[in-house]
């Protein structure tokens, strides 16, 4: 059998995350003011029917060298506040056009360090949009921290805004690879945190992000920082593969002087961290997330019915339309993606001119939106199942065959490479075959074409 180490050589071609279908890179075009309403308003009539908010907020204290997020270094107090009025106003414009009978399912704050900025900012953005629509049972109120910056009082006023998920970037408790990244830990001990937010609101969700693959990292050291966070208990735990892209982010060109762990070394990261997680009660999903069997993650993926997108797994619950406000933030609706300009200034302005500031979209095909169930099924549930897929989405099967690439010569190599699990019309991702479920799902795309420097690597 074909080594672990030899696979890597295999299959180190660029392949794309697949946070969404197409991949972000597709989206190219162009749009004006009529088209965007028009999206908004087909996105009325669009499954799922729920409403889900994302709201970018790019500023960080401090720029951590892997960041490949739209973060910016924190502005003056007066470019924050024209920001924040440029995203009320944003949304004031859009949100006249969303059908008011839907319901707000989510609210998801990313960044950028949200938390970077004063929390009365978050609270009039959290009341408009409350104020707007109405919601369904205990929406979904999520918010990314990043906790070197986090106070008491801080979490006090999240909690009291409504906030109930939230997301901690560790990202390692090591001290040295901390420092060899930039970034500063937390002032208050992570389990404080937690104990803290869960004495005040029981059935809040605590989400810990570590990455795997930065410089100074050891097997050793960062099965260390996975025991660490499994003695907190977070509910929900992500360890991202370090997606190494320095000609999208120059600051990633330094992590290479300090010298980058192997692929090899990451395998084993991965692979041994895995192992403690599931050892403690923890249940993966997909492939690099892990909840407690009490999240609603949990349930949701044994009843295949998780969803991802650009904000990570959610439920069909909570999913919605999404449509996102701020610079760089993408809307993802049934039919089309709509992104935003990247740039700080140039959003400000386009707001101030035209009260929108899109950029790019895409229109989705009737295929691609077959090809996307399929890929969201195989990133979801680790299988390709046809006649699964069918029954859940209601898709007659003829239609998926007709609109994927079924290569059995090719997924005979996956196959062999113990990859898959195969027979003549479905298969399964083995556990071995998880980090190259990218690859996979790739060969089932049929617009899916090699070409090096437009995605990270699958390791
Ligand atoms: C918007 S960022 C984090 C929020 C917050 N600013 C913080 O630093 O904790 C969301 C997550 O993306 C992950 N991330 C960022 N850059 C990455 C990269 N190059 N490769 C893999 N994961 C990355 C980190 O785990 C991070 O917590
Ligand atoms: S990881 Fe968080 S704090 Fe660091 S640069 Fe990225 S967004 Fe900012």
């Amino acid at each position: 059998m074909i080594h672990i180490n030899d696979l890597f050589t295999k299959y180190d071609y660029a392949v794309p995350r697949y946070t969404s279908y197409p991949p972000a890179n597709h989206f190219n075009q162009s749009l004006d003011t009529d088209d965007y309403i028009r999206f908004i308003k087909e996105s009325n009539n669009c499954e799922p029917q729920n409403i889900s908010v994302y709201i970018h907020i790019p500023f960080c204290k401090k720029l951590c060298y892997y960041c490949g997020c739209n973060s910016h270094i924190m502005q003056k107090e007066d470019v924050i506040d024209k920001y924040i009025n440029s995203v009320i106003i944003e949304i004031n414009n859009s949100t006249e056009y969303i059908d008011k009978k839907r319901n707000l399912s989510q609210i998801h704050f990313g960044g950028g360090t949200p938390n970077s900025i004063d929390s009365r900012y978050l609270n009039s953005l959290v009341k408009l949009l409350l104020s707007k629509f109405s919601t369904i049972d205990k929406p979904e109120i999520a918010i990314e921290l990043n906790p070197s910056l986090l106070t008491y009082e801080y979490i006090d006023s999240l909690i009291e805004i409504g906030f109930n998920r939230f997301s901690l970037g560790i990202q390692d408790f090591d001290q040295t690879v901390l420092e060899n990244v930039n970034r500063d830990s937390s002032v208050i001990p992570i389990g404080d945190i937690v104990d803290y937010i869960k004495n005040k609101i029981s059935d809040a969700t605590v989400n810990f992000d570590f990455i795997y693959g930065l410089p100074g990292q050891s097997v050793e050291s960062f099965l260390k920082t996975i025991d660490t966070a499994v003695s907190l208990k977070p509910d929900r735990l992500v360890t991202f593969s370090y997606a190494h892209v320095p000609w999208m982010n120059k600051n990633q060109l330094y992590l290479e002087t300090k010298g980058l762990p192997l692929a090899e070394n990451k395998v084993e990261m991965f692979r041994s961290s895995k192992e403690h997680l599931l050892k403690n009660d923890y249940h993966p999903i997909g492939l690099d997330h892990y909840v407690l069997k009490k999240d609603e993650l949990y349930t949701a993926s044994i009843n295949y019915d998780l969803h991802r997108n650009f904000q990570g797994y959610c439920t069909r619950r909570t999913t919605g339309q999404v449509y996102a406000f701020g610079v760089s933030s993408i809307s993802q609706f049934e039919r089309s993606y709509i992104q935003n300009i990247k740039d700080i200034s140039a959003y400000i302005k386009s707001i101030n001119d035209i009260g929108y500031a899109f950029t790019k979209c895409y229109n989705l095909s009737n295929s691609e939106l077959i090809i996307r169930e399929v890929i969201n099924h195989l990133m979801c549930n680790l299988e390709f199942n046809p006649a699964r897929l069918s029954e859940l989405r209601s898709i007659p099967e003829e239609i998926i065959w007709n609109n994927i690439r079924f290569r059995q010569e090719n997924l005979k190599i996956f196959e062999d490479d113990n990859i898959i699990e195969r027979n003549q019309k479905n298969f399964k991702i083995k556990d071995n075959g998880l980090l190259f479920i990218r690859n996979v799902a790739a060969e089932l795309d049929p617009n899916f074409e090699r070409a090096d420097n437009l995605y990270s690597k699958p390791v």
